[in-house]
């Protein structure tokens, strides 16, 4: 049972998903904390206001104090610094890396027994940066990345074929780069393959638009990155946990032996249940998928050594 959800980092990630989990979930606590002085604090008490719109009974916490994550059943890292205009994922690294084997360590400290969600980019390695701090099971170190790109490939699908996100079923897996894999085999429109409704130069549109729609969101945003998506894709993920669902998401997961790679995590689909990742789903992949995603385990060793 999730009774306890701590969000690290109290931006505009951290701050509306504490939001989504104060309003939509029966949690008894809920820790958000943040090393910016009073952030969190001031947030907490904010979310809190809304309490009688809800007839909520979760307790809130704001506080830079770390021990407040203490037996949390979920823990959110959005913490660091977040892409700017002009700036890769991958320049996010170094300063980003330290953060999370900080917040690993007081993870491992404080509650050994809990779920890891991370969020805070490049997102793949800090989430394998985080499973190898925390030496938690890879089923408890769970990457959000290929959730948000799913949902925004289902946006794009339904913005250029004109029917319901319903109608789709549709799911990216890789990294959560530019390079990540919209795989044309896997969109599919009420069970069939989407070259039955959509035509070759909108298949293209929309594995471009989707692939870079994190950055064209930066680019209008100028100093921030998205947050409503990211933020409510978290919430399902938890959500999914604490319903014990066995719900198919993609996400990043440290593959071990899975599409021909080990050591790497990678977003694919996964059964996600009250125990993280119950199950890894291996799917069908062209032969250009393939290559492509072999080519993570290049792109990984670099971003290792740059940690
Ligand atoms: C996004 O894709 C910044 O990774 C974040 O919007």
């Amino acid at each position: 049972m999730i009774t306890k959800v701590s969000v690290i980092g109290a931006g505009a990630v951290g701050s509306m998903l504490s939001f989504h989990l104060f309003s939509r979930l029966s949690l008894s606590e809920l820790a958000i904390v943040d090393i910016a002085g009073d952030l969190a604090k001031g947030v907490s008490l904010d979310i809190e206001d809304s309490r009688a719109f809800f007839n909520s009974s979760t307790k809130v916490e704001g506080t830079d104090d770390f021990c407040s994550i203490k037996d949390s059943d979920i823990i959110v890292i959005t913490a660091g610094v977040a892409r700017k205009e002009g700036m890769s994922r991958l320049d996010l690294l170094k300063i980003n890396a330290k953060v999370a084997k900080d917040v690993s360590t007081s993870i491992k400290k404080h509650a050994k027994n809990c779920i890891v969600i991370t969020v805070t980019n490049p997102l793949d390695l800090i989430t394998y940066i985080v499973h190898k701090e925390t030496g938690f099971s890879r089923n408890r170190v769970i990457g959000m990345g290929s959730l948000l790109d799913s949902v925004r490939l289902l946006n794009v699908l339904y913005k250029e074929s004109n029917m319901s996100t319903a109608s789709f079923e549709a799911f990216v897996f890789g990294l959560h780069n530019n390079a990540m894999i919209v795989s044309e085999n896997h969109i599919r429109i009420k069970g069939e393959k989407a070259g039955k409704f959509l035509s070759r130069d909108a298949i293209k549109r929309i594995q471009e638009k989707t692939a870079h729609r994190g950055g064209e969101i930066i680019s209008y945003l100028k100093n921030r990155s998205a947050n409503f998506a990211p933020s409510f894709s978290v919430f399902k993920l938890i959500k999914t946990i604490a319903e014990d669902s066995n719900e198919i998401i993609p996400v990043s997961v440290l593959l071990s032996g899975e599409y021909g790679l080990s050591d790497v995590c990678v977003g694919v689909p996964c059964v996600i249940n009250k125990t993280g990742i119950a199950k890894i789903i291996e799917v069908e992949l062209t032969n250009d998928e393939k290559e492509k995603l072999a080519s993570v385990k290049e792109e990984f060793k670099q971003l290792k050594e740059l940690a």
